[in-house]
């Protein structure tokens, strides 16, 4: 399953679908102007002062990949809008556009119909406040912890002192600083991880994309490092847009929990999970009905797509069940 763009071969630059750029974090052009946001807001939720509307928002949107084999539509009809400050959980079957919609938020990609905006403006490139951690968590081996955590700030030219104050605060915050001169192929990938999130938050960041970042790891330390994303949102405050294919873990990290539709891949459901914020919150009765409609949620918009080579051996018309799913359910 590709997960970065550069899993589109052969497509022209800024052609709809098109890579735009370099995958991975940091994902500014070197030279960019100098826009740091303010320190950052202690409790979660809209900063004093900023614009009203939402952080990030789809509307209408359509990918279509232009791929070797023909054109493949990963998401269609596509809107979603994420507060400033919010934490949001995006689950839904593989291959249904979840990591897409994070490169066309992180302006990786552009919408072949529609728009993909952030604070306002249509995401044309790669943003200066956005932080976007792939699956492969795009660590380079031959830098030290300290050198990769301090990767974003280098590229867009922040002063060498800032650049050591700002990552050794990220690396603490992760529990990683007694690591600085290690190298990645030291750390477990637990410690990658969590290398991976000091790079981002060394910079700064007004939103927070992740694709399945705890994917790989086993339960305990996934719950470990569930509780450390939970505590750095609650401390800066960025908006949040986490993939997850745990349903325990959307409940865990989601204010609310958007299940998507398989491909192409549009909101079937929203789910508020307003009992989310705290560590305790996994042993509560309200997480687990949480995590009950999360699973229904899924399941209905998984039954609500028939294979077609099934329809078509019985000679059906589509189910009136699948032409409500494409009209876009709001709620499980
Ligand atoms: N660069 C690409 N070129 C062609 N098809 C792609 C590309 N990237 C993703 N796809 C296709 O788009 C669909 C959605 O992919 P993706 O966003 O990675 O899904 P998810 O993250 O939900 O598993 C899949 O069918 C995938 O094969
Ligand atoms: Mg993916």
């Amino acid at each position: 399953m590709p997960t970065s763009p550069q899993a589109a071969p052969g497509i022209p630059h800024d052609a709809p679908g098109a890579p735009r750029d370099a995958p991975g974090i940091p994902h500014d052009a070197p030279g960019a102007p100098r826009d740091v946001p303010g320190a950052p807001h202690a409790a979660p939720g809209a900063p004093p002062g900023a614009p009203p509307g939402p952080l990030l928002s789809y509307e209408g949107l359509t990918l279509t990949y232009p791929a070797t084999a023909g054109p493949v539509t990963a998401l269609a009809g596509y809107t979603l809008a994420v507060s400033r400050g919010e934490p949001l959980a995006l689950i839904g079957p593989s291959g249904c556009g979840k990591s897409t919609s994070l490169l066309l938020a992180a302006g990786l990609l552009a919408p072949t119909e529609g728009s993909v905006c952030v604070a306002g403006e249509p995401i044309t490139r790669p943003r200066l406040t956005t932080a976007l951690i792939l699956q492969d968590f795009g660590l380079l081996p031959w830098k030290t912890v300290r050198e990769n955590a301090a990767l974003g700030l280098r590229i867009r030219h922040f002063s060498r002192a800032e650049r050591e104050q700002r990552t050794d605060r990220a690396l603490e915050q992760v529990g990683l600083l007694e690591f600085a001169r290690a190298y990645p192929g030291e750390l477990s990938g637990g410690m990658r991880q969590r290398l991976a999130l000091a790079r981002a938050l060394a910079l700064d960041v007004d939103l927070m994309l992740m694709d399945e970042p705890l994917s790989a790891l086993d339960a305990l330390l996934r719950e470990g490092l569930q509780d450390l994303l939970l505590g750095l949102w609650q401390e800066r405050g960025y908006a949040q847009l986490l993939v997850t294919h745990s349903i325990e873990e959307a409940a865990f990290l989601g204010r609310r929990i958007v299940v998507l539709t398989p491909r192409p891949g549009r909101v079937a459901a929203i789910i508020d999970n307003p009992g989310m914020g705290e560590h305790s919150y996994r042993g509560t009765q309200a997480f687990y009905l949480i995590c009950q409609q999360v699973r229904a949620a899924l399941q209905k918009s998984r039954g609500d797509t028939p294979a077609p080579t099934l329809q078509k051996s019985r000679g059906d018309t589509p189910a009136p069940a699948l032409q409500k799913s494409r009209g876009g359910a709001t709620h499980a």
